[in-house]
């Protein structure tokens, strides 16, 4: 039965958001579907800021960047009346079936919705992150390595020229799978991830002993360090100086920051983002609701919304191994 379908974009946007956005209004279509995106994320359904989406306004949209929907943060939406609000628009606007993308904050939002609203509420994974459990990946998260990686490739040329020590930031808010999965692609020579990291005097010990052993091994060389953001007490100045501490100078800090969150999505991405959203679709006029639609071993997949944030996905075990042996045994 043709129901009226709503999609917001929320939280940090992420490359792929766009795609998914497309595939969610052809599959609407196809199933005669109306279809409404709300803009600037949850303030949208506050303000009742929204709009048609035909297949016209999501034309040639697979490619772009950022999210044409806006995103946001947004406070007002987490207090009572702010959800309140929200529903009773929601009511008002006669939805049936609302489809969040975004990251964690996004679906404790769309739950807390949930308990005021009664309507049909579909997750999908969007951020850079990754740190959504439930699905092997998010929207966003393969473009974002590869920005990474090609960030450091760079930040390699002139780290090797001066045969200096670099430090890159890179985002990934509480976990390390970008920072993990950039340092692997890009042959950094360190990482440190929050999830291995024990304390700044352990960890500079082990850095400390990484960096002799290079240059005992080949001289005095580049090497590159990628650090999780979050995780070094008062972050890359801090690394700098305990570093500077044990007598290791001439470092250079590099935060790769929101560049992190543009461009064009890799194909990853966008196949993640095209099979979700029509998958979603599928869902609609369905009994299933509070729930994210994920991929696991490239399956779709549905998960209960609150096992995506209260469940802790873990870092890829095999790529563990495989950066633990290239950090420590290539000089031993
Ligand atoms: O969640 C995506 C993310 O880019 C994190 O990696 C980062 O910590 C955060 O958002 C930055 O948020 P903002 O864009 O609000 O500064």
């Amino acid at each position: 039965m043709s129901k009226r379908v709503a999609i917001l974009t929320s939280g940090g946007d992420a490359p792929g958001m766009n795609a998914c956005i497309r595939a969610v209004a052809i599959a609407c279509k196809g199933a005669g579907h109306e279809l409404v995106g709300y803009k600037h994320g949850y303030n949208g359904l506050l303000e009742q800021e929204f709009i048609s989406l035909s297949l016209d306004s999501t034309h040639n949209l697979i490619q772009q960047g950022g999210t044409v929907l806006h995103s946001a943060r947004c406070k007002a939406f987490a207090s009572i009346e702010g959800a309140n609000c929200a529903a009773t628009n929601l009511r008002k606007a006669r939805i049936d079936t609302l489809i969040v993308i975004g990251g964690d904050g996004s679906f404790r939002g769309a739950s807390h919705l949930s308990q005021f609203w009664d309507g049909q509420i579909i997750g999908i994974p969007g951020t850079i992150d990754n740190d959504i459990y439930g699905t092997d990946a998010t929207i966003g998260y393969y473009t974002a390595i590869d920005t990474a990686m090609s960030s450091i490739d760079k930040v390699r040329d002139t780290a090797d020229a001066f045969e200096r020590i670099f430090l890159v930031e890179v985002m990934g808010r509480h976990a390390g799978f970008l920072a993990l999965n950039a340092a692997l692609s890009s042959a950094s020579d360190y990482v440190i991830v929050p999830e291995f990291f024990v304390s700044e005097k352990h960890d500079i010990e082990l850095i400390i002993k990484q960096i002799k052993a290079q240059r005992a091994f080949k001289g005095t060389v580049s090497f590159i360090i990628v650090v999780a953001e979050n995780v070094w007490p008062n972050g890359l100045a801090g690394l700098t100086e305990a570093l500077n501490q044990h007598g290791i100078d001439d470092v250079r800090p590099v935060t790769l920051g929101h560049v992190q969150r543009g461009g064009s999505p890799v194909s990853q991405d966008r196949l993640l983002a095209t099979t979700l959203g029509e998958y979603a679709v599928g869902l609609v006029g369905s009994t299933h609701t509070n729930i994210m639609v994920g991929e696991v071993n490239q399956r779709p997949v549905m998960v209960p919304l609150e096992e995506t944030w209260s469940k802790t996905k873990a870092l890829n075990e095999a790529r563990v191994s495989t950066m633990k042996t290239l950090m420590n045994e290539r000089y031993s």
